[in-house]
């Protein structure tokens, strides 16, 4: 039973990349914070039974004021690095949590359908210790090492991109971060922490407008994608 998972929704990043002053998480896609649209997807799932936010140290009274997606949410000051936020975040997880979902506020699109099915894909996966969202690769992937082509990644049919919401039992998620840390390694998503660890992370598909937004062009194309969401 996956009723009473914990959202974990990391939005403690400053969003180099995009440039502002305002850390990216606190910055409006059409009309709302990206923090909170991000809460209130993982909210609208109803195996979903309480969040826990990760916001950049000086931010949580602002995150108090405006995240409140009608579920309990739990505010904690976020770390230096997506992994550190993740473990300032596990601290705040009940124990009697069995499941765990973690979503990056990044991805202000996701859809509570896109919760459901991660946390859904754990209940008929009985080995599976995660499960994640991907979206096919169209694109050739070539390596490319100083200028050079390097390697052309073969069998595309097999290469997908990795998005969140992803979840995961709760122990698993605990064991590989604590091993990760230990071993001082940083992976860039959480299911590839559980990978390393050993652990079995099921695919299910992705969502194409569950796009991350990393630059200002990105953050231009969510207002387009916002405003013909909204006339379509
Ligand atoms: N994140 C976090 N804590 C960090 C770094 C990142 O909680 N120390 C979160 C971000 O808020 C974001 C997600 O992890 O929702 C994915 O990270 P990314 O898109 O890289 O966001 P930023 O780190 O904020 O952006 P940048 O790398 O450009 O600084
Ligand atoms: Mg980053």
């Amino acid at each position: 039973m996956t009723a009473g998972a914990v959202a974990i929704v990391l939005a403690a990043g400053s969003g180099e990349r995009l440039g502002r002053v305002e850390p990216k998480a606190f910055l409006d896609v059409a009309g709302s914070p990206m923090v909170v649209r991000a809460a209130e997807a993982a909210a609208a799932c109803p195996a979903v039974g309480s969040l826990v936010v990760a916001v950049p140290r000086g931010h949580e009274g602002t995150a108090r004021a405006i995240v409140a997606p009608g579920k309990p949410v739990v505010v904690v000051s976020g770390g230096i690095s997506r992994h550190a936020s993740v473990r300032a975040a596990l601290a705040a997880v009940p124990d009697r949590a069995s499941f765990i979902v973690c979503h990056d506020a990044a991805r202000p699109f996701a859809s509570p359908q896109q919760f459901v099915l991660v946390l859904g894909a754990l209940e008929v996966n009985p080995d599976a210790a995660g499960a994640i969202p991907v979206v096919p690769v169209t694109d050739t992937v070539k390596r490319v090492r100083g200028g050079f082509v390097v390697r052309t990644e073969g069998s595309r049919e097999e290469l997908t991109l990795a998005q969140t919401p992803q979840a995961f039992r709760a122990s698993a998620l605990r064991d590989a971060h604590t091993r990760a840390a230990q071993a001082e390694r940083e992976f860039s998503d959480d299911a590839a922490a559980l990978e390393w660890a050993g652990y079995r992370v099921a695919a299910v598909a992705g969502d194409p407008d569950n796009f991350k937004i990393t630059t200002p062009e990105d953050l231009a194309l969510a207002e387009l994608f916002a405003a013909e969401r909204a006339h379509g």
